[in-house]
């Protein structure tokens, strides 16, 4: 592909800026007003067959997987449909048994992860619907799939996916509105989705505007050997997603969990050199979270706090506070990502890491 890096120090860079333009890609022409829904072209099911869907498998690889897992919280929740989530290379060699009104969605930036594929396949044989959630267009998965949504992100460069991940979160939260206007969710629900995701590109621009403050964080942290994310609900897999990309950019070795299980494990790991990084913005589960920063900070843990209003419980707390604008906690996600990627980033940079290739890591992983 002819990508320039137009005038960007690096494609990751590049990615993690054209974001708030992806996801208008992802959104264009999707968004139904009259009837407060979402639309899509390529699903090749009948209004009927979608309405009997019993249950979901979204199934995917490193960050695809992530994108699943936010996926499951949203499609219990806007559609009321049971989820599953399996990792591809684990999905293909079991052997689940499922119900006849099962749709598997297989979510890829490359459309070429041969783990996913094989999955994709081998439900496809036991006579699944099979669905791609994928950027590249003509791609091995796009092909194979029964039908599909496109991201229409652009290409993607660098190695740690970014505007990808966003892009498919886009997706899934669009797709969760569909299915959940063909069950039970109102009018005025939808009406509320759509007038949320409409605001995503603003807001992201907006949220962009942390990273000179995230640059300055970077270089307080960037010689820490261990990095804790921690997140509840939605934010769990942003959790997961903000290690990954640490690690894979920058060597760090970084884990994510749910913040309570922390508990049970992690936070032996505490101590005055590893920094714990939670997603703590408004929402129903804000006040568990605040506690068990407040568990962390009482161990002595430096805490790096992503808030989303002028929080001064976890100001007086925290050693460190990125803001991020608000929305509702379904697409949190997307907007909470960005501090992360950037993070990551910045911390790679001064670690002088090649971040567009990190060591060991392909683009595309096509064998086993
Ligand atoms: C590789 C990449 C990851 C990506 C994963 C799945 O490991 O380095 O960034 O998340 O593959 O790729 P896919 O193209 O299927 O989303």
């Amino acid at each position: 592909v002819d990508v320039t890096l137009e005038g960007y120090a690096h494609y990751m860079l590049k990615e993690i800026y054209e974001q708030p333009h992806s996801i208008t890609n992802a959104l264009r022409g999707r968004l139904d007003k009259d009837n407060a829904t979402a639309k899509f072209g390529g699903l090749n099911l009948t209004t009927q067959q979608l309405r009997s869907v019993e249950r979901i498998v979204l199934t995917g690889c490193g960050t695809s997987w992530h994108s699943a897992l936010v996926g499951e919280y949203l499609f219990e929740e806007l559609a009321r449909i049971p989820v599953e989530v399996e990792y591809a290379s684990e999905l293909r060699y079991r052997n689940p048994p499922t119900d006849r009104d099962t749709v598997i969605f297989g979510i890829t930036q490359s459309g070429e992860t041969a783990d996913t594929l094989a999955a994709l396949r081998e439900m496809k044989r036991k006579g699944h619907h099979t669905l791609a959630i994928c950027n590249v267009i003509g791609s091995s998965i796009a092909q194979e799939a029964d039908g599909g949504i496109y991201l229409h992100a652009g290409p993607e460069i660098g190695v740690a996916s970014t505007k990808a991940f966003t892009s498919q979160l886009t997706v899934l939260s669009m797709l969760a509105l569909y299915f959940g206007r063909l069950r039970h969710l109102s009018y005025e629900a939808g009406q509320r989705i759509i007038a949320q995701l409409e605001m995503l590109p603003e807001v992201i621009q907006k949220t962009l505007e942390c990273h000179e403050h995230v640059k300055h964080i970077a270089a307080r942290y960037a010689d820490a050997t261990n990095f804790l994310y921690l997140g509840r609900k939605y934010n769990f897999p942003t959790a997961l997603e903000g290690a990954l990309k640490l690690k894979e950019i920058s060597y760090i070795h970084a884990e994510g969990y749910p913040a309570a299980e922390m508990k049970h494990g992690p936070i032996a790991l505490v101590d005055e050199h590893t920094p714990s990084v939670f997603i703590v913005p408004n929402g129903t589960v804000y006040d568990k979270v605040l506690s068990n920063l407040q568990e962390v900070k009482a161990r002595g843990g430096p805490v790096i706090a992503i808030v989303d209003h002028e929080d001064p419980q976890v100001a007086n707390l925290a050693d460190e506070v990125i803001m991020i604008p608000q929305i509702e906690d379904f697409l949190q996600p997307i907007v909470a990502s960005i501090p992360l990627q950037l993070l990551s980033y910045e911390i790679a940079l001064l670690r002088g890491c090649d971040v567009d290739m990190p060591r060991n890591l392909a683009k595309s992983v096509t064998v086993e």
